[in-house]
């Protein structure tokens, strides 16, 4: 009786019935995390020992009371690789993947990079460990992220230049592309954001005033002083923003703007060029 196909089954059933949505993978990547663990290197499937059933138990009981997986098991996997997350960083979201994509889609090599509100650093440190030409800086206004961030980059073997910085208020260059996933939920939409997020991610990482563009105006009505001639933006947009931020880059002059989808094909990235 006491095998670990009964342990996973009774914990999956109790994450259904307290509404998760996904218990089965929830279980499956608390599960390996825990056998995989030194103190489990012994791990036999057919007998479940005592210490492996109590930290696989103590792993649900957390998730239970909505503690995010990656915070449980310690990183979230992006792009190619996993990074480092805990409460000070917003956890690397698949969407967000569609910004790496589109730099390295980039012709030119050789080229600066600055993304405003790094995070863990996921979309800085993506970027420069795929392409060592270009020259990368990452910045946040929380220096608990950057720590993050620094940890992961360091972890990655991935060159990245850190800032501590409140939007463009410590850059001292400019550079050829511009990316950011800058918090973009307006207040209204906070408190229907699933309990795992308001619990355990940075209110700092998602709220951005009354409409959610808060920190798009900042960024745009900036970016063309640090865009270098024909340089771009990409920024990840809410998936109802398409129309307030297209009118926001054009009221600060740029003429060149493209939306891009997500897997979802939602309209989740937006490209603006400075002119040449
Ligand atoms: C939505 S999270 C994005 C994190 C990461 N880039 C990602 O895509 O997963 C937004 C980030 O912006 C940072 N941030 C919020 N306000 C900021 C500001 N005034 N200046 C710089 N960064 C800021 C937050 O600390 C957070 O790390």
């Amino acid at each position: 009786m006491n095998n670990y196909k009964n342990l996973f089954k009774t914990s999956v059933k109790k994450l259904k019935i307290a509404g998760f949505r996904n218990p089965i993978s929830d279980c499956r990547k608390l599960f390996n995390h825990c056998v995989s663990s030194d103190s489990c290197k012994d791990f036999d499937p057919t007998k479940l020992d005592k210490h492996t059933n109590r930290i696989f138990d103590f792993a649900v009981r957390r998730r239970l009371s909505q503690e995010p997986v990656s915070h449980i098991i310690g990183y979230k996997e992006f792009w190619k690789t996993r990074f480092y997350v805990n409460q000070s960083v917003l956890d690397p979201r698949p969407e967000t993947e569609l910004i790496v994509e589109k730099v390295l889609g980039l012709p030119s090599s050789k080229l600066s990079v600055l993304d405003l509100g790094t995070g863990t650093g996921c979309i800085a440190i993506s970027i420069a460990l795929e392409r060592v030409d270009l020259e990368i800086f990452a910045s946040d206004i929380s220096p608990e992220a950057l720590r993050v961030a620094k940890f992961n980059a360091r972890e990655l073997g991935a060159r990245v230049n850190f800032i501590h910085s409140d939007w463009f208020a410590n850059i001292k260059n400019t550079f050829d592309v511009i990316v950011s996933n800058p918090p973009y939920v307006c207040t209204s939409d906070l408190i229907s954001l699933p309990l795992t997020v308001q619990r355990f991610e940075p209110r700092l990482a998602l709220a951005a005033g009354e409409l959610g563009l808060d920190c798009f105006r900042e960024i745009a009505s900036n970016l063309n002083d640090y865009l270098n001639p024909g340089g771009v933006g990409i920024f990840e947009i809410g998936f109802n923003q398409i129309g307030l931020i297209k009118g926001l880059f054009e009221a600060y002059g740029f003429k060149q703007i493209d939306f891009f989808f997500d897997l979802e094909m939602k309209e989740r990235v937006v490209c603006v060029k400075k002119d040449a």
